[in-house]
């Protein structure tokens, strides 16, 4: 089977921001106890943070990093998690059930942001709390001294203002599952009161309202209408989730998903743009896709978890070449929404649902998805290029003729680089026709593929490497791209 891509110089869908790799630490399970925080390990450093974790999470290159979640934001009281340790009070965290012991919080999340290089995407409570708690935390966040918050923050050690500049406006607050959700008018209302109290403390701090916490909510997309109805001159960016799943086991199906999300991406800038035109407003809404991945291995494991634990083995999904696949496709789907899409989270980052696994008291390992996460955000940065693709395709029983080829691409920002980031979705093999216009000279400089013979193969403790990129030789006389597989190509200029 042939595909060809064409891409010309002049067709661009816009600036990659760098943000739409970021990622997404929550109390939950053992993302923060056991994960990125494990005091008394061999490897953790005097903060009790643990190194093969940072150096991982480096690697990936995350430039922000959502915090302290998710569902556990909306009963969670932030005061209970600063201070002096032992005076921190054990709390029961309702959304999983478990228990939070309060010794890592956040005065200890921007210690272990800034040794991993990263930024703060926080998150505030709109559950159980309000405008109140949300304007005390941005002063001990933020403010650099001489008031009450502020100068408690360096009494607690923290001397600099942390500086977080992104804050979601709660969490999926259209969820019945969600501690104090709240109706579409409520919402928008707090959103946009709280909005007004953090933008009155500081008016370049960027606000994503709650969008929808899936496409498939009965309320989308009148909940994004309703809630930006009230907020769209107050917030910056209106936030999506979505999670991937292979219920009947259905290799082509999984791998249409991803034309899923891109529907999804599409309703939401409709829905956006039709409440741009009714206010007559000049502003526009973007996008902040702040939890995705492929969510369901660990479904059955979950519900025989032994309530109100610390750090218990929770959402543990062990990633397939499969899932990566599905993951490959789903980062092309931000890279190709770069106009509207300017933050995303790839959900979680270490052991739930995540790229990353630990054992405890062991060792730290890659899970398949860690790949096409890791060439996209080292090698897709600069701007994205609109790709005509002319490939064969598959009839797939929701989204009709889903092509074998999946693509997006990135042009460096000197112009002397094209990465281009392909999964063949077929079972047979693909040679990649690239035309360009308007970049001469462009030569291929790397290829790394991701395969494997067993679509089901896993990476583990004992076997980390099971499922691991291979660097191909640089052809001159064309590109095949293997059955199932994830591909990063690299042209160069010649001499680049
Ligand atoms: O990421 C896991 C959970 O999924 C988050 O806590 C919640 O926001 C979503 O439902």
């Amino acid at each position: 089977m042939k595909a060809r891509l064409s891409i010309d110089k002049d067709y661009t869908i816009g600036a990659v921001d760098k943000r739409i790799y970021g990622s997404f630490i929550e109390h939950l399970g053992r993302a923060v106890y056991g994960g990125i925080y494990e005091p008394g390990h061999p490897k953790a450093d005097s903060n009790g943070f643990r190194k093969d974790v940072l150096e991982l999470v480096r690697e990936l290159g995350v430039p922000v990093v959502r915090y302290p979640g998710g569902n556990f934001v909306s009963s969670f009281n932030w005061e209970d998690s600063v201070g002096p340790v032992e005076k921190r009070p054990r709390r029961l965290d309702l959304a999983w059930k478990s228990a939070e012991p309060n010794t890592f919080g956040m005065g200890e999340f921007q210690k272990w942001a800034k040794a991993a290089n990263t930024e703060t995407m926080m998150a505030i409570n709109l559950g159980t709390r309000g405008i109140d708690a949300a304007r005390n935390l941005v002063e001990y966040c933020n403010h650099p001294g001489g008031t009450y918050w502020s100068d408690l923050r360096k009494e607690h050690g923290s001397k600099d203002p942390f500086g977080i500049k992104l804050w979601c406006l709660g969490n999926e607050m259209d969820g019945p599952w969600q501690v104090g959700q709240k109706t579409p008018d409520e919402y928008g209302r707090i959103a946009y009161e709280t909005a007004k109290a953090l933008k009155l403390f500081d008016p370049k701090l960027e606000l994503v309202a709650c969008g929808s916490s899936n496409g498939h909510m009965p309320t989308f997309p009148q909940w994004e209408a309703t809630v930006l109805d009230h907020c769209y001159e107050s917030v910056d960016y209106l936030s999506l989730h979505h999670y991937f799943q292979n219920p009947e086991n259905n290799l082509e199906n999984f791998l249409a998903s991803s034309v899923g999300m891109d529907r999804f991406i599409e309703e939401v800038v409709a829905t956006c743009d039709f409440v741009k035109a009714k206010k007559r407003s000049r502003k526009q809404m973007n996008l902040s896709f702040d939890e995705w991945n492929v969510w369901f291995h660990s479904a059955d494991a979950d519900k025989k978890n032994e309530a109100w634990q610390v750090g218990p083995h929770l959402l543990e999904d062990v990633y397939t070449m499969e899932d990566a696949l599905v993951v490959g496709c789903l980062i092309n789907v931000l890279l190709r929404h770069a106009d509207r899409v300017k933050v995303a989270c790839l959900a979680q980052l270490v052991n739930v649902i995540a790229p990353i696994m630990t054992d405890n008291g062991g060792s730290a390992w890659r899970q398949t998805i860690y790949w096409p996460f890791l060439f996209a955000s080292k090698h897709g940065r600069g701007t994205s290029m609109n790709l005509k693709i002319d490939s064969p395709a598959y009839e797939n029983k929701d989204f009709g003729q889903v092509p074998y080829l999946d693509a997006s691409a990135v042009l460096s920002e000197d112009g002397c680089s094209l990465s281009l980031f392909c999964v063949n979705r077929g079972k047979e093999s693909l040679e990649l026709d690239l035309k360009t216009a308007g970049i001469e000279g462009l030569a291929l400089a790397e290829h790394e593929e991701l395969k494997h013979s067993d679509p089901k193969a896993t990476n583990t403790a004992a076997a980390p490497d099971n499922v691991a990129p291979k660097r191909l030789a640089v052809s001159k006389s064309g590109v095949q791209l293997a059955p199932l597989s994830y591909n990063f190509l690299r042209y160069a200029v010649e001499g680049n």
